[in-house]
C-alpha cells in the first residue's frame, strides 16, 4: 500500500483544520476547527508539507469530502493551503465512533465524569458501538498507510484515535508512528472499568506507536499504570511529556486588532460602573460548554462570594462564556440547560436596576474572548479533569494590567503555572469563593509581577516547538 510519491510527515485527527457550511447558493464555505488539539496543531501551518488526515464531521464536511477529487485530498485553496484528506466515513459510523464510545465513552473515563451508581452500562449497544469505533479506526489506518511515504513519521491525534498506531504498524512497518493524548490519562482503577478486552484493545493500539506523547507527567505516569497492570508493561514504545505552551506572537498580534478593541468597549458597557463611579471588577471564565470544565461549580463559587463577601456586590461582574459544544449528546445539552438556569438564577437572586452579578454568553465569538482576556481583573479556570487547559496559558500572555489566574489543580496546566495562580480544588465551592475573594483584592503590583511570570511559563512551549519537538523526538529514534 505504500505510497512512492507520498508524504513525509502526516498528522491524523478526528477535527480537522477546516469544517465546511453549504450556503443558500450551494457552495461551501470553509471554516476554520476549534478546540485546544485544532489551536495547537494548525501552528504547523502549510509550509510545514505536512498532509492532515480528518474526519468529516458533518453533513456538509461529507459533501465537501465528495465533491473535492472523491475524498482525496482537498484543493489546497478550499483549506487555506493545509494538505487535507478528510474521510468521508458513514454517518452512522462515524456518529457511533465520535459520539458513542469517543465522547461518551473515553472520554467520561479520562476526565472520571461517570456518576458510578448508575453508569457506564457497557450493553449490547456498547459493543455495537466499539465495532463502529474499530471500523472508524480502520479508516484512518488506511488512509494513512496509502498516504505515507516510505520511512514517513505519522502522528496520530487523541483518543478518538487510539487504535490506529497498532492498525498502521501492521499494515505499513516501515513508518515511525507517534500518538499523543490531549486529554488527561485515566488512573487505572477507573480506567479498568471498560470491558478488559476493550481495555486491552485501546492499550496494545497506543502501544503499536514508536512513541506516545502526553501533556504532563502525571498523564503519562497514570497511562503507564494502567500498562504495567492491564498488558504487562509498555514494551519497546517510549513515552514522552511535551508541554503545549500558548501561541504569543499569534495572540499578541491578533488581540491587538480592531475587531477586539471594539469587543473590549461593549463589554465594558455591559460591565458598568461601581456605585463609587469606578470601573467594576471582571471575573472571566472561557470555555466550551463541556462538563469536565466544572461551569456549574464555577457559578456556585461566585454565588457563594457574592454571599459571604456582600462588599463585592455592585462591585464585580461574572463574564462567562460558555461556548456550545458535543451537542448531539443529551448530557451536553442538559448541562448546557443548567448552565443558563444558574446564571439567570444568581442574576435573579443579586441583581439590582444597575447591576447584573453574571454576563453570560454562549455564542462563540474569539475576538470577544480576547476582548474579556485583556479586560480581566480575575481569570476562573477551575476544572474537574483537564489534560492542559489552553486558556489559562493565554489570559496571562495578552492581559492589559494583570490578572489573577484562580487555577484548578486538576488542570495539566496546574503542573507549571501552579506557583503563581492560586490554587483549587474544583469541588470544592467554598474553598473556590474564598480563592476568588483573594484574586479581587490581590494588590495591582503583585497581579501584574505574578502575570508576568503566568506569561513566561504558558510561553515556554509555543505549538511550533511543541510539534516540531515530537516529530524530531520520533525521527531520531534508534530504528
Ligand atoms: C478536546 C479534545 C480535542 C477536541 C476538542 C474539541 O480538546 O482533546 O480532540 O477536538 O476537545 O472537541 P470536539 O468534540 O468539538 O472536537
Amino acid at each position: 500500500m505504500a505510497s512512492t510519491h507520498g508524504a513525509e510527515v502526516l498528522v491524523a485527527s478526528n477535527r480537522g483544520p477546516v469544517s465546511y457550511e453549504v450556503l443558500p447558493d450551494g457552495s461551501l464555505n470553509a471554516r476554520r476547527g476549534g478546540g485546544g488539539l485544532v489551536s495547537g496543531l494548525s501552528a504547523i501551518g502549510p509550509d510545514a508539507g505536512a498532509v492532515w488526515v480528518c474526519a468529516a464531521l458533518s453533513e456538509a464536511d461529507r459533501e465537501a469530502a465528495r465533491r473535492f477529487e472523491g475524498g482525496r485530498r482537498l484543493p489546497a485553496e478550499a483549506t487555506g493551503g493545509q494538505q487535507v484528506r478528510m474521510l468521508d466515513i458513514d454517518a452512522e459510523v462515524f456518529s457511533d465512533a465520535y459520539n458513542g464510545i469517543a465522547n461518551s465513552v473515553l472520554w467520561f473515563v479520562h476526565h472520571m465524569l461517570y456518576q458510578t451508581p448508575l453508569e457506564p452500562v457497557f450493553d449490547a449497544e456498547f459493543r455495537r458501538r466499539w465495532d463502529s469505533y474499530v471500523a472508524y479506526n480502520r479508516a484512518f489506518a488506511e488512509a494513512l498507510a496509502e498516504e505515507a511515504a516510505e520511512g514517513a513519521a505519522v502522528l496520530v491525534q487523541d483518543y478518538h484515535l487510539t487504535l490506529v498506531p497498532g492498525m498502521l504498524r501492521d499494515f505499513r512497518p516501515d513508518v515511525r508512528i507517534g500518538h499523543f493524548s490531549h486529554t488527561p490519562w485515566a488512573p487505572v482503577e477507573y480506567f479498568r472499568m471498560l470491558p478488559d478486552d476493550v481495555a486491552e484493545q485501546v492499550l496494545r493500539g497506543m502501544l503499536g506507536a514508536d512513541r506516545l506523547g502526553f501533556l504532563t507527567q502525571r498523564w503519562a505516569d497514570a497511562f503507564a499504570g494502567c500498562c504495567e497492570a492491564l498488558v504487562g508493561g509498555l514494551g519497546g514504545t517510549r513515552v514522552g511529556v511535551h508541554a503545549l505552551g500558548a501561541d504569543a506572537e499569534f495572540l499578541r498580534e491578533r488581540a491587538d486588532r480592531s475587531d477586539v478593541k471594539e469587543r473590549m468597549l461593549a463589554l465594558r458597557e455591559e460591565i458598568g460602573v461601581a456605585p463609587d463611579g469606578g470601573p467594576r471588577k471582571t471575573i472571566v471564565r472561557v470555555d466550551r460548554t463541556e462538563l469536565s470544565k466544572n461551569i456549574v461549580r464555577g457559578l456556585l463559587a461566585y454565588r457563594q462570594l457574592l454571599a459571604d463577601h456582600p462588599e463585592w456586590r455592585e462591585r464585580v461582574v461574572h463574564v462567562a462564556f460558555a461556548y456550545p459544544s458535543r451537542q448531539d449528546l443529551a448530557v451536553y445539552r442538559e448541562y448546557t440547560d443548567e448552565v443558563q438556569r444558574l446564571a439567570q438564577e444568581i442574576n435573579e437572586e443579586y441583581g439590582t436596576p444597575t447591576w447584573r452579578p453574571v454576563a453570560l454568553h454562549v455564542k462563540d465569538d474569539f475576538a470577544r474572548s480576547l476582548a474579556a482576556y485583556r479586560i480581566a481583573d480575575v481569570a476562573l479556570v477551575n476544572p474537574i479533569r483537564d489534560g492542559m487547559n489552553l486558556v489559562a496559558k493565554e489570559v496571562p500572555v495578552v492581559s492589559d494590567s494583570g490578572c489573577a489566574l484562580v487555577l484548578s489543580r486538576e488542570a495539566g496546566a496546574y503542573a507549571e503555572l501552579g506557583d503563581d495562580a492560586l490554587v483549587v480544588n474544583p469541588y470544592d465551592v467554598v474553598g473556590t469563593a474564598e480563592a476568588l475573594h483573594r484574586a479581587l483584592g490581590m494588590p495591582g503590583a503583585e497581579r501584574a509581577e505574578r502575570t508576568k511570570r503566568l506569561a513566561a511559563a504558558a510561553t515556554a512551549l509555543p505549538p511550533t516547538r511543541w510539534f516540531l519537538d515530537q516529530l524530531e523526538q520520533l525521527e531520531h529514534l534508534p530504528g
